[in-house]
């Protein structure tokens, strides 16, 4: 698909599949990880937790909407964590469990989604990774909340770091300057060129989520965006391939 793409498109367009692939498998599953891989993705996005010790991919704070189980996540042990269906008959995976699946086939952002000493797991897992010789810049941390990210930052400063908003914060360009931020990662009801232009002056990557309409990538793709968080990889490629 790459080099599919290198013919047909001007600039790199990054792919990113959201929690996998999740309009096509059980989100933050290995199924889901292994279908973006297979549709094309360049990278995969996961939501990470920290708990009892370990680093879950779940999204919610809830395992009510995801998986067989019920309240709280941080409210069951890592034994009956394990356990839980989500989805297909996938289970909950954890982060080294994904990295083993991935095997460096595509690069991996990590969203910090827990507040609980996550920032401080997250890179102690990765750290082992790159020792193994993944390298550093195919990994992403982002996290909506910068503090962690901060954290983060100081823990293991060769992984580049995404500034994660849910909306546009005023001083955007000085918080994700402050942090040394490699990339905006912005919704895409606050994409318009003039942010794209200011992130780009910037030395900003610009990556937009979450979108799925084929049309939207397309014109995202000649607004001059430089990756999308999408559930299905298979038609942003097909949005720009098609270019
Ligand atoms: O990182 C982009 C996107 O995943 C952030 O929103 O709620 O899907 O984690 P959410
Ligand atoms: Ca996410």
């Amino acid at each position: 698909n790459r080099d599919a793409r290198a013919v047909t498109a001007s600039r790199p367009f990054t792919v990113i599949g959201h929690r996998g692939a999740r309009g096509h498998a059980p989100e933050n599953t290995l199924l889901s990880i292994d279908t973006a891989i297979r549709l094309g993705a360049d990278w995969v996005e996961i939501d990470v937790q920290h708990h009892d010790g370990e680093l879950w991919l779940m999204h919610d704070l809830t395992l009510d909407r995801t998986t067989n189980g019920r309240g709280l996540l941080t409210a069951h042990p890592a034994a009956a964590l394990r356990r839980l269906d989500a989805g297909d008959g996938e289970g909950i995976p954890t982060l080294a469990e994904a990295l083993d699946l991935i095997e460096q086939r595509v690069g991996v952002n990590v969203e910090l989604k827990s507040w609980n000493g996550c920032a401080n797991a997250v890179a102690a897992c990765l750290r082992e990774y790159i020792a193994d010789g993944w390298p550093a810049e195919r990994f992403l941390v982002s996290s909506f909340h910068l503090p962690e990210l901060w954290e983060f930052k100081q823990l293991l400063p060769e992984v580049p770091l995404g500034a994660l908003y849910c909306g546009v914060p005023l001083d955007w360009a000085g918080l994700a300057a402050e942090l040394g931020a490699q990339t905006l990662n912005i919704s895409d009801e606050f994409v318009d060129a003039r942010l794209i232009a200011d992130a780009h002056a910037r030395g900003l990557a610009l990556y937009v989520y979450t979108v799925n309409d084929e049309t939207r990538l397309r014109t995202l793709w000649q607004m001059g965006v430089d990756g999308v968080f999408t559930d299905y990889p298979d038609r942003a490629l097909a949005a720009v391939g098609s270019e």
